[in-house]
């Protein structure tokens, strides 16, 4: 059997609004393995962003175990947190969350900078090799205003990969990007899979959802469906039959 990135065990977690309480997930267990591609999915407000933040270590549980490549999580303090989120957790967002005003390049050396075992020439190195993976050699030292809405998303992946994480985890990834754009990022998704990395990804867009390998389904705060696709849809072959755009640059 594979190694186990992640394991939930009864996950409760509860926002208290003024005197309402909202139950944002009421027992959630789960494991994910190594190599796993993973889609959250539900409606808006079931619990998609509240269950991908506590496994990317930005929010704890109400109540529950939470284990990360074998370590369990709770119990940790603030630094310990933003440590384990730099060596084995990439963020990928809807809304690229780069620094303008900075290079793709620099971008993607951010993350390194946290870790004094890397010296500066690996750190370009590695993020110049990233950039590369994800198709964006010739655009290393453009800023993000320079670059279309897909590029930026590019720029963000090769942030979140550059530490090599355990998993990537991703919230509405293509959420700001147009169809044939969505199916490029999930494509270069499926190429980092099919190169083993681990993925989480959030969407509330089933067209989307089938290009990954297991789809897990929330309700108010509770797994409804959780399913594994047999049959490999790939990204690249849904773009080829998408009709040509004459505006698509
Ligand atoms: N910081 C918060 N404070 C209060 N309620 C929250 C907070 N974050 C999320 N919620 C509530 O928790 C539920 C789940 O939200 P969320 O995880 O963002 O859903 P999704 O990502 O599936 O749209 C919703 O009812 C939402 O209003
Ligand atoms: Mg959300």
């Amino acid at each position: 059997m594979s190694k186990k990135i992640i394991e939930l065990r009864n996950l409760r977690k509860n926002f208290i609004v003024g005197e309402v309480v909202v139950h944002a997930l009421r027992g959630i267990s789960l494991d994910i393995e190594e190599g796993e591609f993973v889609a959250i999915l539900g409606a808006s407000g079931s619990g998609k962003s509240t269950m991908l933040n506590i496994i990317g270590c930005l929010d704890t549980p109400t109540s529950g175990d939470y284990k990360l490549d074998g370590l369990s999580v709770a119990g940790l303090n603030k630094n310990e947190l933003a440590r384990l989120r730099n060596r084995k957790l990439g963020f990928v967002f809807q809304s690229y969350n780069l620094l303008p005003r900075t290079t793709a390049l620099e971008n993607v050396e951010l993350p390194l900078l946290y870790n004094p075992a890397i010296k500066s020439h690996q750190r370009r190195e590695l993020a110049m090799n990233v950039l590369e993976a994800v198709g964006l050699a010739d655009r290393m030292h453009h800023m993000p205003n320079q670059l279309s809405g897909g590029q930026q998303q590019r720029v963000a992946i090769a942030r979140a990969l550059v530490n090599d994480p355990v998993v990537i985890l991703a919230d509405e990834a293509t959420g700001n990007l147009d169809t044939r754009t969505s199916f490029e990022i999930m494509a270069l998704f499926q190429e980092l899979n099919r190169n083993g990395k681990t993925i989480v990804f959030v969407t509330h867009e089933p067209d989307i959802a089938k290009l990954t390998k297991r789809n897990i389904v929330l309700r108010d705060g509770n797994i409804i469906k959780d399913t594994v696709l047999n049959e490999t849809i790939h990204a690249r072959s849904l773009l080829e039959s998408l009709p040509v755009n004459p505006d698509y640059d």
